[in-house]
């Protein structure tokens, strides 16, 4: 090995801290542009923000891992829930034309199995630096990219077929 080669070792592995570190700082703030504009689903993804909050404060934080374990767990049926209630509205509404429904629904289904391979992972073995890296960046990513591209073309649907939606509980 020759020194400029050890050198630009060096350098990656600084960059990939830096990296890191900024990943374990990342959390999630519901503003109104996520809005989807009927409130159920609002409410929701406002409860599901404060659960993945504190499941990365709690890996963030180097907490143990029967915590972890716990906060998954408490975030997953939340998740479970959720995806119910958006399945709902789309068989509910299904004859007024929602047309994203099954792509929608394949969505969600890929993130249930995405986040239990986290899951299966974290009972394997404690999480480190790149798991809570890659899972922090996952979860902020999905779901904002999910709000914004699947969940909000919901909500445009919803409400030009009710607009009652947009204000009832
Ligand atoms: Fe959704």
């Amino acid at each position: 090995m020759n020194a400029g080669f050890a050198t630009e070792g060096f350098q990656k592995r600084a960059v990939d801290t830096d990296v890191i570190m900024v990943i374990l700082k990342l959390m999630l703030t519901w503003t109104n542009d996520l809005s989807v504009g009927v409130v159920e689903i609002d409410e929701q993804h406002q409860e599901l923000f404060r659960r993945i909050n504190r499941l990365l404060g709690a890996l963030d934080d180097r907490a143990a891992a029967v915590e972890v374990r716990t906060l998954f767990a408490f975030l997953e049926s939340y998740v479970v829930c959720h995806f119910d209630t958006e399945s709902k509205y789309m068989d509910d509404y299904a004859l007024y034309g929602y047309a994203d429904a099954e792509h929608h629904k394949s969505e969600h289904r890929a993130f249930v199995r995405d986040f239990q391979e986290f899951r299966t992972d974290l009972e394997s073995a404690e999480p480190d630096h790149l798991f809570i890296a890659e899972f922090s960046k996952w979860m902020n990513n999905w779901w904002l990219i999910h709000i914004q591209k699947v969940d909000q073309g919901l909500g445009v649907f919803l409400r030009g077929a009710f607009p009652i939606l947009g204000r009832m509980k």
